[in-house]
């Protein structure tokens, strides 16, 4: 398949969201990724389903949820009403991760799960099967524009080897430092969707930048 594009609109411009949005809407991505955070799980706060219930109105293209938050299970249906096509809850916030899961595909919505850069891939062993996608975070969340952690390659290849092994088709996304310079050596690895927040929204000509992170790899098959 073709990878996918999620530009992170947390690096968008908060005073002018409306036209990040027609941007997007407009350029080749595919997904807005939208980073819920909670000030408990990671140390910073961003917004919640109010916010994402405006964010619909303005998306013209599925939005990919990211809950960085503690007891994500008492959120999901709210997120789901308020637009979330996609939502992802991190393996370190669910002790109940099965429980969680299904109770995100039954909301309607397609379901993820997050490990942060220290959570092996092989505790995804047991739930791979459920799985949408598997979001693995190449910085340690929180924060937009940081530095990728290049463990993130080895990490992808054997996410890659489990979903070949297990027959899945999930979906493999990858989150934080994501931009022109590594999106090549992380499709190759093996993952097919990159969210990209600062490498877009921070560039000169971010219609552009989605333009090339899309191309990249184009008619080469990896995965
Ligand atoms: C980090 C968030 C990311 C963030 C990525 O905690 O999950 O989605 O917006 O931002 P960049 O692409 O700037 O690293
Ligand atoms: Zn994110």
């Amino acid at each position: 398949m073709n990878h996918l594009v999620a530009p992170s609109v947390l690096a968008a411009n908060y005073r002018n969201l409306q036209a990040d949005f027609d941007m997007v809407n407009r350029s080749e991505a595919d997904w807005f990724h939208v980073d819920i955070m909670d000030g408990r799980f990671v140390p910073n706060i961003s917004f919640g389903m109010f916010i994402v219930e405006f964010m619909k109105k303005m998306a013209e293209k599925p939005l990919d949820v990211h809950l960085m938050i503690l007891e994500p299970e008492k959120y999901i249906d709210d997120f789901r009403k308020a637009g979330a096509d996609m939502i992802t809850v991190h393996y370190e916030a669910c002790p109940h991760l099965h429980r969680t899961i299904q109770q995100i595909k039954e909301s309607g919505a397609k379901a993820s799960v997050a490990l942060n850069p220290h959570t092996p891939v092989s505790f995804l062993s047991e739930v791979i099967e459920d799985l949408d996608m598997v979001l693995l975070m190449s910085v340690n969340p929180g924060f937009g524009g940081q530095k990728f952690i290049y463990n993130t390659i080895p990490k992808i290849k054997q996410l890659r080897e489990m979903c070949i092994v297990r027959n899945t088709n999930t979906l493999i996304e990858i989150d934080g430092g994501v931009g022109l310079q590594n999106a090549e050596e992380i499709l190759r690895a093996g993952a097919n969707v990159l969210v990209a927040g600062s490498s877009v929204f921070a560039s000169q000509n971010p219609t552009e930048t989605i333009a090339k992170l899309k191309v990249i790899g184009r008619g080469e098959v990896w995965v």
